[in-house]
């Protein structure tokens, strides 16, 4: 696919088999993305214009295409990805990602799938964002814990996020960026992020269950712990055993890993930025670095 002229202010978006600026951009008010929240989506990321993962990423869209029987072959898509960002002017420098979004298409409402076959709406964007500097990570953040209120497969990226837009706006309001979330008091993860727990030896994480999603960047933090010789978890989390954690921190694509160093107002552990999410948010830099060609450790690293 041959890149082609840039739209102003580098805002263009795919929509449908075409690329165009995004005012230009228009969807059905039948779309069922729109009317139902029928629909998956993704988000992959980029560095130095080099996709990270992003096989892992057409994995699990694949897979919630299929638990929502849409049927859509996402094979094309990585060169869209590709073209997103090329289009875009995010061929090199700061981290990016590229945002698709699959609707079940457009049709007359109705709760079951239209009678008639129709094509997906397919949607991409990309855009950039900043990394935090290195000292306001060395401080860590916090966190609120709320209730679980997603439906039962929460492995599933469908773009019906009301619980989550709910769950990240009371960390917004406490001053936050994550929600913990809490289901039949367990600590599940985040409202967009997966959570990672160490108690002295141990790393622990929830098993990737129908109750969460199974982040990209959880697996890649899980082969990289195994690789530093930590005692894994893979096992549910019970809230009260947060009061006994050293370390807290939470996981996702553009997050990467963030360190929680307060829960509900409470310092976990020391109060600090502890050794194994140090650790791991190094090797996940490497790993960045190793997989993108940079991007990683190597900008972030050094002082
Ligand atoms: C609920 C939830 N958990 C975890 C994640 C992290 O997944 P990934 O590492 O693939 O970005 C996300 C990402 O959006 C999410 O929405």
């Amino acid at each position: 696919m041959a890149a082609g002229a840039q739209a102003a202010g580098g805002d263009e978006v795919y929509l449908d088999g075409a690329f165009l600026p995004r005012k230009e951009a228009r969807v059905s008010v039948e779309d069922r993305g729109f009317l139902l929240g029928d629909g998956v989506y993704e988000v992959s990321p980029a560095y130095r214009g080099r996709f990270f993962r992003l096989d892992r990423h057409m994995t699990r869209l694949r897979k919630g295409l299929e638990a929502l029987k849409i049927d859509f072959d996402p094979s094309r898509l990585p060169e869209v990805h590709q073209e997103l960002l090329e289009r875009n002017g995010l061929s090199r420098g700061r981290p990016s990602v590229v945002y698709v979004q699959l609707t079940r298409g457009v049709a007359p409402r109705t709760h079951h799938f239209p009678e008639e076959p129709v094509s997906p709406t397919v949607y991409g964007y990309a855009k950039a964002h900043d990394r935090t500097p290195r000292s306001r990570w060395e401080e860590g953040w916090g966190a609120v814990t709320v209730p679980d209120q997603r439906w039962s497969r929460a492995d599933v990226k469908t773009i019906a996020l009301l619980p989550n837009v709910l769950a990240q706006e009371a960390a917004r309001r406490a001053g936050v960026p994550d929600a913990l979330m809490v289901r039949d008091g367990l600590a599940l993860e985040g409202g967009h992020s997966n959570l990672f727990v160490v108690f002295g030896e141990a790393l622990v994480t929830h098993p990737a269950s129908n109750q969460i999603l199974h982040g990209v960047t959880r697996e890649c933090v899980l082969e990289l712990a195994r690789a530093e010789g930590l005692r894994v978890e893979e096992r549910p989390i019970p809230l009260g055993e947060l009061e006994d954690a050293t370390e807290l921190f939470f996981t996702g694509t553009t997050t990467e890993v963030r360190p929680t160093v307060e829960l509900d107002g409470r310092s976990v552990g020391d109060g600090r930025v502890g050794p194994v999410t140090r650790t791991l948010y190094r090797r996940f830099l490497e790993q960045v670095d190793e997989e993108c060609g940079g991007g990683g450790w190597e900008e972030w690293g050094s002082p």
